[in-house]
């Protein structure tokens, strides 16, 4: 289909208007000029709008191909224009604004972050241990029944064995539900004497509540050497717990009981909610049954201890006669909740900013 003389017409006004407008342009020489050009080409009664308007005058048919036409004609004019105030604003260093832009307005500021609680206690717990010196080490999440529990003397029938005390993943392979595995594989491999540290995180089928979580951390300590004694045990951790907490801390030993150790021990410390209310460690507190930290305890359990059972060393084939060792694990939350005086462990998972952006 040939042009008509009309489309043909539009088209050559068109090609004309990019000649003239390039002139234009490059005899504009301020910013003021250039407004003005740019006006009279793309402006709300510019050349450009013009020729749009011829385009509906045309007969139907010929309306698409002038459309496209004079569309071509539009953006390479609007890139003219652009290129022109770039060079303009450039030679006379005018900086172009965005109208909408008010420099007076305050910046947006990007909230700064934060370490989580559970972080900062591990690492002061790392300062602590390292300076008395500790390695740090670790050990995998996903443990078998050999490290969990077998080498630990907690033998096949044990109760803590229970599929309804762990989570098994496949066969006797489990998430391990406590850090004492890595005690074990501390032992396999290095000779004595050493001290180790392993922080980690445990798991265990616990319902949730003020004081329990299913997935939590845990620190383990294991010391073997010729002679080391429970006086060792207790020096070590009294001087964990004034570092953590100030030299005024009230910890107390309490016999106990577990598997791989012979004697055993619980570390307690004075339960941060019962203190808020007054009165010393021993006296009865009205209101402290009530206590929703403790449960009307008085004392909060930090740490399991004691002397490595004879019959662990003998599972790793350090000869109980010649090396003696303690061991400790103790649960990271609860340190950090007799840190800052938490009343429900439960705010350290629920990730609420409002909380967690205190700790800076
Ligand atoms: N593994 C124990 C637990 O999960 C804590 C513990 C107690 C660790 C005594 C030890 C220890 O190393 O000697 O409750």
């Amino acid at each position: 289909m040939s042009q008509s003389a009309e489309t043909a017409e539009l088209i050559a006004r068109a090609e004309a208007l990019v000649i003239g407008a390039e002139r234009e342009l490059a005899a504009s020489k301020t910013p003021a000029e250039l407004a003005e050009v740019r006006a009279s080409l793309v402006g709300k009664k510019g050349a450009v709008k013009d020729l749009q308007r011829s385009i509906s005058r045309l007969p139907k048919e010929a309306r698409r191909d002038a459309g496209q036409a004079v569309n071509v004609i539009a953006k390479r004019i609007q890139a003219a224009i652009d290129t022109r105030r770039a060079e303009v604003d450039a030679a006379t260093g005018h900086v172009a604004l965005d109208p909408t832009f008010d420099p007076s307005w305050p910046g947006t500021s990007v909230p700064d972050g934060s370490l989580h609680p559970v972080t900062l206690v591990l690492e002061e717990i790392r300062r602590i241990f390292t300076r008395l010196g500790f390695d740090e080490v670790s050990g995998p999440e996903v443990e078998d029944a050999w490290h969990n529990f077998d080498a630990l003397n907690i033998p096949a029938h044990h109760p803590a064995r229970l599929p309804s005390d762990n989570f098994y993943v496949e066969g006797d392979r489990l998430l391990r539900s406590q850090t004492s595995t890595v005690q074990v594989r501390v032992m396999e491999t290095r000779e004595p004497p050493f001290r180790v540290f392993a922080p980690g995180r445990v798991y265990r089928p616990e319902t949730v509540d003020a004081t329990h979580l299913y997935a939590f951390h845990q620190v383990e300590g294991l010391m073997v050497g010729e002679d080391v004694t429970f006086a060792d045990l207790k020096a070590c951790l009294r001087t964990f717990a004034e570092s953590m907490y100030g030299a005024g801390v009230q910890t107390r030993f309490r016999p106990s009981y577990f598997p791989f150790t012979e004697v055993s021990a619980e570390l307690d410390l004075r339960c941060p909610g019962c203190l808020d209310r007054g009165g010393d460690a021993n006296s009865a507190l009205p209101g402290a049954i009530d206590c929703s930290v403790c449960g009307g305890e008085r004392w909060m359990e930090v740490l399991g201890c004691g002397m490595v059972h004879p019959r662990v060393l003998r599972s790793v084939e350090i000869d109980p006669e010649r090396y003696t060792g303690f061991a400790f694990g103790m649960g990271v939350e609860r340190v950090a909740m007799r840190r800052w005086k938490l009343d429900d462990i439960r705010l350290l998972v629920e990730n609420d900013v409002r909380f967690l952006s205190q700790f800076r």
